[in-house]
Formats: structure tokens, C-alpha cells, sequence
């Protein structure tokens, strides 16, 4: 059975606050003033081993805004003329999905650690590309997947490792908002990588493989839009054994966004959301119920950030949580899924 390679402690360990250093100082840049840098940068500035000292924009007043609004030293109007800084060691990417990988290239061209966003690029053909490059350049590349780093996720992974609840065979999560239709959206853009499957799937996929590892099989079923953007996609991953789970991602509604695994003895469960949840929910079949609660750090981020910096620190090439082949595997299952409903994205390169 796969199973991630967990290093963040278990919630209640006397492991060490995430914002603890673990060797030197790094430089960080950021790119992009969207939505999310917004929430992540202040996890990524409570680290005391990282120093966030630029961001860029394709907008100079962007920078100079964020730059101002964050504390940020150095505001550069490109991505690329922030790359060609040599005091930056690593940078963080948080462009659409559809922009990750020429985005990435370019960091890793230019010498650069990347943590990019998740989905790590629009196809598989795309991610094997990336991988390809920090191998050669022996740069640091990792998709941030934050679920996979943080305390509740780990425990739940040592919960069902411990056999306490027999042996994982049904999984069921979903994801999902109303998302009211905006052209310019990136969500609804089909040059961005829009659609739920590369915005939300990565989540409800991240506990099916943590719990059963990756699937035999793929079948989806969805609807895309005027604009050829999947807006509900539900899909059904088959495994060897009597073991399925079933993922649910929509743009058109509210759903429970809670994960649950069921067990040959018992069965565990997160609160919403299940891409950050604080509470698992474990009942095994033979003993009590009972609810384990976890405190988030900063929002959360912090825990991929530290990764980050431990992997970069100790001359790792990719992450033991989020390994490179796990980000491949998810773009592949992607495309399968890609493939069955049609959705089409104008700037797929590297399609064989
Ligand atoms: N981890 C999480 O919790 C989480 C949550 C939401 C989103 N995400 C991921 O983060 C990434 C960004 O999402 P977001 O919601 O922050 O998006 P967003 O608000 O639309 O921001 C994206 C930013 O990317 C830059 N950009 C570069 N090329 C662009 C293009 N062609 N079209 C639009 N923007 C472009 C823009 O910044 P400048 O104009 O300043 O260059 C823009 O503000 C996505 O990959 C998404 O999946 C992660």
C-alpha cells in the first residue's frame, strides 16, 4: 500500500513549532498579488529562517502596493527581472494554474527554489517537463499542497497505519463553492486552467491517495460550461481489492467539503474543510468514539513552508511528503479524467 512519508509531528507531540528555524536564513521572492499570496505570505514571513524580501508583479503599482502592505523590500514589475536577482534563493508561485509552468521554467532557468501552487501545472506532460529541469539544474521544486504538511492530515495518515480501524477501503470527499460566473475569473478562464478539477480535486485526491495510494482507475462524469470549464466533476477512482473512493468538485454548490475513509473496522472523518480541517472524527467499530482537535498555525501554510525550507536547507531536490512523482501522478490522473469530459485548455504544451 503507498503512503506518504510524513514529517510534521502529530498533533500533542513535543515536536517543535513549524516557525522554528532549522538551519540557515533563506531569501524569498514572491510572485503574484493575487487572492492567495495575500493569506499565505504572513505564514511564510512568521518562519525565523525565512526572509521575504521581493515580490513581483506584471504591475508595477501591484508590487509596490503589496511590497508596502507586507513589509516587502524590493518590488519588481516582472517575474523575471525578480528572478534574475541572485540575493533571491527561492521564490513561491501563485499565478493560475495555466501559467505554472512557464512561470516555474523560468524560476528554475534562472537558478531558483519553487514551491508553485497546486495544480502544479495543466497536464502531466508539462509536470514531467518541470521535474526534468530542477533534476538537471539540482534545484528544489515542490507542488504546495499544504493539506499533506499539516499535523491533522499526518495523524489521521498514523491513525490508519496503526491498523486500529482495519484496513482502508471506501473513501469519500468532496469540495466545492458556489462560484458565481465571472468570464475574467481565472476559475472560469479557459487559459488560466479554469474548471473545479485543477482548482479543487487536488484536495479530496490528496485523502484518497493518503489513504488507499493511487488508483487502478478513473471514471468521471461532469459538465463544463459554455466555455469548455468543468463546473461539477465527480469521479470514481477504482483500487485493487474492494477498495473505490469517490470525489465530488463543483463551482455550482455548497457541498459538505468533509473527507471521510471508511475501514474494514471503523471509520475516520475531518470537519470541513477538508483542505484544512482541525477536527478528525475517529470511530472504530470495537471502542468508543472520539474526536481529536488540532490548533492551526497562522492559517496553516506555515507547515508547507517549513518543509520547504528543511528540504532546501538540507540540499534536498523535492520533498519526502510531496514527492515529485506524486505531483505527476495527480496531473496524469487529471488528464484521464481531462480526457473522459472533454475540457480543453488552449495553452497545453507539452502534449504528446
Ligand atoms: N493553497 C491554497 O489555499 C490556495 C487557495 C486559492 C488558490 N490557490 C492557488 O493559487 C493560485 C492562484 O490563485 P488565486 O486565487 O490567488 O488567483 P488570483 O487571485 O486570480 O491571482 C493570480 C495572480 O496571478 C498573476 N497572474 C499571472 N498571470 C496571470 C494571468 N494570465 N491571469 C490572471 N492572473 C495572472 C496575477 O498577479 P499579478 O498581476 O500581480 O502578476 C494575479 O493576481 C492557483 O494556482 C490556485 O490553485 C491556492
Amino acid at each position: 500500500m503507498v503512503r506518504y512519508i510524513q514529517t510534521p509531528p502529530a498533533a500533542g507531540s513535543s515536536a517543535p513549532s513549524p516557525i522554528k528555524a532549522t538551519g540557515r536564513s533563506l531569501n524569498w521572492g514572491i510572485v503574484s498579488t493575487g487572492h492567495i499570496v495575500s493569506k499565505v505570505v504572513a505564514d511564510l514571513q512568521s518562519l525565523e529562517d525565512a526572509n521575504v524580501i521581493a515580490v513581483s508583479s506584471r504591475n508595477e503599482e501591484r508590487a509596490r502596493a503589496f511590497a508596502d502592505e507586507h513589509d516587502i523590500e524590493w518590488a519588481y514589475d516582472s517575474y523575471e527581472a525578480m528572478f534574475a536577482e541572485p540575493e533571491i534563493e527561492a521564490v513561491y508561485i501563485a499565478t493560475p494554474h495555466g501559467q505554472h509552468f512557464e512561470i516555474t521554467m523560468a524560476a528554475l532557468k534562472a537558478g531558483k527554489n519553487v514551491v508553485c501552487e497546486k495544480s502544479l501545472t495543466i497536464n502531466a506532460a508539462e509536470a514531467r517537463v518541470l521535474v526534468a529541469e530542477a533534476e538537471e539544474q539540482d534545484l528544489f521544486l515542490m507542488e504546495a499542497v499544504w493539506t499533506r504538511f499539516t499535523p491533522v492530515f499526518a495523524r489521521a495518515m498514523e491513525i490508519l497505519e496503526s491498523g486500529e480501524l482495519g484496513d482502508p477501503s471506501w473513501v469519500q470527499a468532496d469540495l466545492g463553492f458556489l462560484a458565481p460566473y465571472n468570464p475574467e475569473w481565472r476559475l472560469y478562464d479557459p487559459a488560466a486552467g479554469g474548471g473545479a478539477l485543477l482548482d479543487l480535486a487536488v484536495y479530496p485526491l490528496t485523502w484518497a491517495i493518503g489513504a488507499m495510494g493511487f488508483p487502478t482507475s478513473v471514471q468521471a462524469s461532469g459538465d463544463l460550461n459554455e466555455d469548455g470549464v468543468d463546473i461539477q466533476t465527480a469521479i470514481t477512482l477504482g483500487y485493487s481489492g474492494v477498495r473505490h473512493a469517490q470525489l465530488m468538485v463543483s463551482l455550482t454548490s455548497s457541498p459538505t467539503k468533509e473527507a471521510r475513509v471508511a475501514c474494514t473496522e471503523g471509520w475516520l472523518g475531518t470537519n470541513a474543510p477538508l483542505h484544512n480541517p482541525t477536527k478528525l472524527f475517529i470511530h472504530p467499530l470495537n471502542g468508543p468514539a472520539r474526536t481529536e482537535v488540532f490548533e492551526p498555525v497562522g492559517e496553516n501554510y506555515t507547515y508547507e513552508f517549513r518543509e520547504a525550507t528543511r528540504c532546501i536547507q538540507a540540499e534536498l531536490n523535492e520533498s519526502p511528503t510531496m514527492p515529485w512523482e506524486h505531483s505527476v501522478n495527480t496531473m496524469a490522473i487529471f488528464d484521464g479524467i481531462r480526457h473522459q469530459l472533454g475540457i480543453r485548455y488552449p495553452n497545453d504544451s507539452y502534449v504528446a
